[in-house]
């Protein structure tokens, strides 16, 4: 077969991609009350699992229930349903592709429904649109005990069927902001050089890598940088790349940017600090290629970046070129779960671009306003829009493409505070000898 993007792709600890296409996280919002999956998920990897891609990543599943990203994430921090795990993992594997499991930590980006007590490295607060409230700063005995739970869920994670596991250290959760010089503050061993940033997510690694063994194909998603004046630099990913050249993992993931300047869907919040390449760089399709260009000279990771990626020739210059490994795709594949098959099957040229219509206002209420708040309102309209799509594929229900931005916001928002209503009682439990940090408030 002489379809580039067809072939596979070996990785270090000996297991094999079917093809160069990987689904890249997206946070599915449809675990049940007990922070559990669902026939929710089943449905919707099973799709995804025909549609094409060599390899599923799972939305973020949390390691803490306290402190989620959404109220509708799964959890692995002790009470987990092992039987709905296995239930995913077969839905989720039924084309011969593989299924991660993306583990994170939402750090101080848990909105205030979720906790009024999020947890970052210090007590910096995140500010986009009055959601988030201050965090309190981690103690040790925390760090330490939430490096283990990364290995507790990639153990379980392997255990029940998934095929692999990525750690989520972009975006500015958890294991991001412990690298952010802006959000790390810290005085200790975890803070001040980038080499003790850099501590609690090699740490991690290390221990996960323990949990499941040399076999188990460990990833991390990266930022290339945060695009915030002081924060995680691209200078900071190319010499942490180096560093994680010889931390045994089979992928690197490269993204960037936090919620704070959310330049991860393509498109920036407040001025960043893109530098003179950023006018290209945001023009073109892959808004992220310039970067991983330069991540490629010092990696010796296979490479996966996302952002953007939606016509063959792009996707085949781009693995032509030698610039990565495997092509990330994440929004394509909402309402089109088998878009990633069409292209391979020709019938398809160019992957689904919702995206590009989706405003909450126009002029000066729109994407391009000068305003950074109308800015990120159109943002969350775009991904409202994407979330209530997922939400609707796994009930079974078609997508519904007519749906506005706006209508999408708005869907996502009462959404949230029921789910938000639905969990408290169950993250009030948190289970014993998981946890070494303060109870819930
Ligand atoms: C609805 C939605 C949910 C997302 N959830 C996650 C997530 O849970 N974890 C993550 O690392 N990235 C998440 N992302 C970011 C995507 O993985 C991807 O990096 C981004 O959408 C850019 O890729 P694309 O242009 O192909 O969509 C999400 C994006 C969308 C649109």
């Amino acid at each position: 077969m002489s379809d580039p993007l067809q072939q596979p792709l070996q990785l270090p600890c000996g297991a094999s991609l079917p093809n160069r296409i990987g689904k890249s996280a997206m946070t599915e919002g449809l675990a049940d009350s007990q922070l559990n999956a669902t026939t929710g998920h089943q449905h919707l990897y099973e799709l995804w699992s025909n549609g094409g891609c060599g390899l599923l990543i799972t939305g973020n599943v949390q390691i803490d229930r306290r402190v989620l990203e959404r109220p509708g994430n799964v959890a692995i921090d002790g009470a987990e349903d092992r039987e709905a795990l296995k239930a995913w993992a077969r839905a989720g594997t039924v084309g011969g592709n593989h299924l991660w499991m993306q583990i994170a930590h939402a750090g101080r980006q848990s909105p205030w429904w979720v906790t009024m007590e999020p947890m970052a490295p210090s007590q910096v607060q995140l500010k986009a649109l009055g959601s988030y409230m201050k965090p309190r700063e981690l103690e040790e005995a925390e760090i330490l005990d939430y490096i283990e739970r990364f290995a507790y869920a990639a153990k379980v994670a392997k255990e029940t069927g998934f095929t692999g596991v990525q750690l989520h250290a972009a975006h500015g959760y958890l294991m991001s902001s412990f690298l952010s010089p802006v959000v790390n503050q810290r005085t200790d061993q975890w803070g001040g050089s980038l080499e003790n940033r850099a501590r609690f997510l090699l740490e991690s690694i290390k221990a996960v890598r323990a949990a499941v063994g040399p076999e188990f194909p460990v990833c991390i998603k990266l930022n290339s940088a945060d695009f915030q004046k002081g924060g995680f630099s691209f200078d900071d990913c190319l010499k942490l790349v180096e560093w994680l050249n010889d931390s045994t993992l089979d992928l690197l993931e490269i993204s960037g940017g936090s919620y704070e300047q959310p330049v991860l869907t393509g498109k920036s919040g407040r001025e960043s600090t893109l530098d003179d390449r950023s006018e290209s760089t945001r023009r073109r399709e892959a808004y992220f290629l310039d970067y991983a260009k330069a991540v490629r000279k010092v990696c010796r990771i296979p490479l996966m970046v996302t952002g953007g990626f939606r016509s063959r020739a792009v996707m085949e210059q781009a693995l032509a070129d030698d610039d990565l490994d495997l092509i990330g795709v994440a929004r394509p594949v909402v309402a089109e779960p088998d878009s990633v098959k069409q292209l391979f099957e020709g019938r398809l040229d160019t992957l689904p671009q919702h995206e590009q219509h989706l405003k909450v206002g126009n002029g000066a209420l729109g994407a391009d306003s000068s305003s950074f708040t109308v800015k990120l309102v159109n943002i969350f309209g775009m991904m409202g829009w994407y979330y209530n799509q997922l939400h609707r594929i796994g009930r079974g229900h078609e997508p519904k493409m007519e749906r506005s931005a706006l209508g999408g916001l708005l869907w996502h928002l009462s959404n949230e505070l029921k789910s938000a209503w639905r969990i408290k009682s169950f993250q009030k439990k948190v289970p014993k000898g998981v946890q070494t940090g303060r109870q819930p408030g």
